[in-house]
C-alpha cells in the first residue's frame, strides 16, 4: 500500500505585494515543495510543478471548477461571491453544451476575418506612435490598441476608466480580501452600473460577438440570461489578460535587441515572441480548482472539498519542463505551455489573443529598427495576475 504524504506547509503569502512583484522566488519554493503544498495563510492547496499543474487542470471529475476559480469557495455560505461564470465554473456536461455553442460562434474562421482590421488598427496606431519615439507602451501602445480592436470584435460599449476600474476588479477580486481588494473595489463602485448595463441586449452592437450570444438566446441554443454571462466573461477575461501579455513581450524584446532582429527579419515570428512572453510572465498566475472528494496528487494526500490553487505561472518556469526557464527565448518551443491553461476549460480566445498580439508586435517589426527601454519597467501590483503598470520605450523608425 503506498503511503500518502501530508502536503507541506508554506507560509508565505503568494498575495503579498513583494511575492505579486516577484514571484518568481516563492515559485521556486513551491516546486520545491513537492506535488502540493498548503499555503498556511489562506488554508488552501498550492501546486507549482508543470506535470502536476496538468493533472489537475485536465481532471474535472476530481478537481472542478465549481467552487469559483478565485480564493474563496464559491459553495460556502457567506463567501462574498460575484455572480458564477456560466462557462469557466460549471462542469461538464453542462459545460460542453454552452461550450459548443461558444466556439461555434467564436469559430477559427470568424477569428481570421477580423485579421485585416486589426493589420490595419495596428499600423494606423505604430505610424501615429513613431513620431513621438519615446511612448509609454502599456497606455499609449498596448491598451490603446486593444480597447479598440478587442471592443470592436465583442461588440460592447466602451469608457476608458470603467474598463480599467472593472478590470482591476475582477482580478483582485478572485484573491484574499486584502488591501489591493478593497483598493479596486472602491475604485470600481462608480462603474458597477455600468458595467451591469453594457452586458444587457440593448447596449450591444449589432455586429460583435455579444449580439450573436443574444440570438443563440433567442434561438433557444442557450438559456435565458447567459448571453449577458457570456458577455460580462468575455470582457472581464479577455481584455486585461492580452493587455498583459502583450506588454510583458514588449518588455523581454526591448531587453533583448538580438531577439527584436530575429523578430524583425521574419515579422510573423511575432507570434512566437507572444507565446514566449506568456510562457515566462504568465498573465494569470493562479486559478482555482475545489477538491470534489478525498483524493492524491502523485503521492500527496488532498483532503475533499479544499480549494486547489493552481500556478501557471510557476508552471510555465518548472526548470524539470523547460530547459533554461527564466531566459526569454522567441524562437523556444512554447507547445503545451499553461498560460492559457490546459484541459476542457482551455481559454476558448486563445485565438483571438493570439492574432490581435500578431498583428501588433508584426506592425512594430515592420517598422521599427530599435525597441530599446526608455526608463525602468514597473509591474502592477493584482491578486491574480502578472501585468505591467508602465513600460517606457523609445521607437526608432526603419
Ligand atoms: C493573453 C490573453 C489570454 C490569457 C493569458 C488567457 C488565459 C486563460 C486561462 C488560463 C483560462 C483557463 C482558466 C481556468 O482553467 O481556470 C482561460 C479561459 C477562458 N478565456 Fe482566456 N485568456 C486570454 C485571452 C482571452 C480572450 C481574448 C478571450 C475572449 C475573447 C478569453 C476568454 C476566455 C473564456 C471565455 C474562458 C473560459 C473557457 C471555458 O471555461 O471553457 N480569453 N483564459
Amino acid at each position: 500500500m503506498t503511503v500518502l504524504q501530508s502536503p507541506r506547509p508554506l507560509g508565505v503569502d503568494p498575495y503579498s505585494t513583494a511575492v505579486l512583484l516577484d514571484p518568481y522566488p516563492f515559485h521556486q519554493q513551491l516546486r520545491a515543495a513537492g506535488p502540493a503544498a498548503e499555503i498556511t495563510e489562506h488554508g488552501v492547496y498550492a501546486v507549482g510543478g508543470f506535470e502536476e499543474a496538468g493533472v489537475v487542470l485536465k481532471d474535472h471529475r476530481r478537481f472542478s471548477t465549481t467552487g469559483g476559480i478565485g480564493l474563496a469557495d464559491a459553495r460556502k455560505p457567506g463567501a462574498n461571491f460575484r455572480p458564477l461564470n456560466a462557462l469557466l465554473e460549471v462542469d461538464p456536461p453542462d459545460h460542453t453544451r454552452l461550450r459548443s455553442v461558444v466556439n461555434r460562434i467564436l469559430s477559427p474562421a470568424r477569428v481570421r476575418q477580423w485579421r485585416a482590421d486589426m493589420e490595419r488598427d495596428a499600423e494606423q496606431l505604430v505610424d501615429r506612435l513613431l513620431d513621438q519615439r519615446e511612448v509609454e507602451a502599456v497606455e499609449q501602445l498596448v491598451e490603446a490598441y486593444i480597447f479598440k480592436v478587442f471592443v470592436d470584435a465583442v461588440g460592447v460599449r466602451f469608457d476608458r476608466d470603467a474598463i480599467l476600474a472593472i478590470g482591476a476588479m475582477s482580478f483582485n477580486q478572485s484573491g484574499p480580501q486584502n488591501q489591493l481588494f478593497h483598493d479596486a473595489m472602491r475604485r470600481a463602485q462608480p462603474y458597477l452600473q455600468w458595467f451591469e448595463e453594457s452586458q444587457q441586449r440593448e447596449h450591444v452592437q449589432s455586429t460583435g460577438l455579444a449580439a450573436e450570444f443574444f440570438a443563440a438566446e433567442d434561438a433557444g441554443e442557450i438559456g435565458p440570461g447567459i448571453a449577458s454571462n457570456l458577455t460580462r466573461t468575455f470582457v472581464r477575461g479577455g481584455m486585461d489578460s492580452t493587455i498583459a501579455g502583450i506588454g510583458s513581450t514588449l518588455m523581454h524584446l526591448s531587453r533583448n535587441p538580438d531577439q527584436w532582429n530575429w523578430v524583425r527579419e521574419q515579422p510573423s515570428r511575432a507570434r512566437n515572441a507572444f507565446e514566449e512572453g506568456t510562457r515566462m510572465e504568465t498573465p494569470f498566475q493562479v486559478t482555482y480548482r475545489v477538491t470534489l472528494g478525498d483524493t492524491d496528487l502523485h503521492g500527496v494526500h488532498l483532503e475533499a472539498d479544499r480549494k486547489v490553487g493552481v500556478y501557471l505561472g510557476s508552471a510555465n518556469r518548472d526548470p524539470r519542463r523547460w530547459p533554461e526557464p527564466d531566459r526569454y527565448d522567441a524562437a523556444r518551443n512554447t507547445q503545451g505551455h499553461l498560460a492559457f491553461g490546459g484541459g476542457e476549460h482551455n481559454c476558448i480566445g486563445q485565438m483571438m489573443a493570439r492574432l490581435e498580439s500578431e498583428c501588433l508586435i508584426a506592425a512594430l517589426a515592420r517598422r521599427v529598427k530599435a525597441l530599446e527601454p526608455a526608463g525602468e519597467a514597473v509591474w502592477r501590483p493584482v491578486n491574480q495576475m502578472r501585468t505591467l503598470d508602465t513600460l517606457p520605450l523609445r521607437l526608432v523608425a526603419a
